[in-house]
């Protein structure tokens, strides 16, 4: 087990309840949660088991119902909107849709311009704000000289991924979230994502928070892997462990829904009966 010490983000019985009476949701329940330095960590679970929400917890972005977040140790605080900034600088988020993260009519440049200006760049002249930006966007190839002046729904959804990890790029920030990051993608641009978040992770030690349905893809990407059905974390350890030999039946449904691409057709075990084929 990682050292105590390393731990960087520390989630302690958090709850999320959304509405109350008979509207009520219990989004996240009672998750004690904790993200080690450096670490590829997965959340997986089916489409409304909360991922979202813990991740938007985590992140500062809703209220808690109740627990704690423990942010470097210290319970965190981000009761003023400073404070929240501040936390901000460490903790940073890529979204499913990345055309909802910022206003659609803020041009490129200066969604960039902000990532440095958040890093303290204020002092930086105007050649070497122009060559970090440039060297941002090199880092997930696209041109910087053919992107000023564009807005954001002028890319594609590929290329608004890249932009939104030169962000991170710029922003070097201790923890990544990255919520279905590639699942509004094509499969094409998807590889280059996820490899373009390793490579990121690899450069600057960061934590990634990897938040996914697909536990094919976690397996892939993760060192630590969580399970989360209804709110509630119920299976948690190393990829291999959760993935090779897992402990509850969720999991291994999970585990099912991946298409085998790798294992060849067995037609002989196919139920035809039970499909309706053979009525
Ligand atoms: N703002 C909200 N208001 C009410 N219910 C919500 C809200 N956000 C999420 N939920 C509910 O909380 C549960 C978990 O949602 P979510 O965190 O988005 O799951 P996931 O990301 O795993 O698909 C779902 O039942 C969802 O309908
Ligand atoms: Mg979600």
């Amino acid at each position: 087990m990682a050292d105590e010490k390393n731990i960087c983000l520390r989630g302690s019985n958090l709850t999320k309840v959304f509405g109350f009476g008979q509207q009520k949701t219990v989004a996240v329940n009672q998750v004690d949660i904790d993200l080690h330095e450096g670490e590829i960590v997965s959340i997986v679970g089916e489409s409304g088991s909360g991922k979202t929400t813990l991740a938007k917890m985590l992140l500062g972005l809703i209220n808690i119902t109740s627990g704690e977040i423990y942010f470097q140790g210290e319970l965190r605080d981000i009761r003023t909107h400073k404070k929240k900034k501040e936390y901000w600088k460490n903790i940073q988020a890529i979204f499913q849709d990345p055309y909802s993260s910022y206003n659609i009519f803020t041009k490129i440049d200066s969604v960039l311009l902000d990532c440095i200006k958040m890093r303290n760049g204020k002092s930086h002249s105007e050649e070497k704000k122009i060559e970090l930006m440039t060297e941002a966007c090199s880092f997930v190839n696209l041109k910087f000289e053919e992107l000023t002046n564009k807005y954001p729904f002028e890319l594609s959804g590929g290329q608004m991924q890249r932009l939104m990890i030169a962000r991170i790029f710029l922003l070097k920030p201790k923890i990544l979230l990255a919520d279905e990051p590639t699942s509004m993608i094509d499969a094409c641009s998807r590889a280059t994502i996820l490899d373009m978040l390793m490579k990121l992770r690899d450069e600057t030690g960061m934590t990634l928070i990897f938040i996914t349905h697909d536990i094919g893809l976690a397996y892939y990407v993760s060192d630590k892997v969580y399970i989360m059905e209804q709110g509630k974390l119920i299976e948690s350890g190393t990829a291999e462990e959760v993935i090779l030999n897992p402990k509850e039946a969720y999991t291994q449904r999970l585990i099912n829904d991946v298409p085998k691409i790798h294992e060849k057709w067995d037609l002989s075990t196919v139920d035809y009966s039970s499909a309706g084929i053979l009525e």
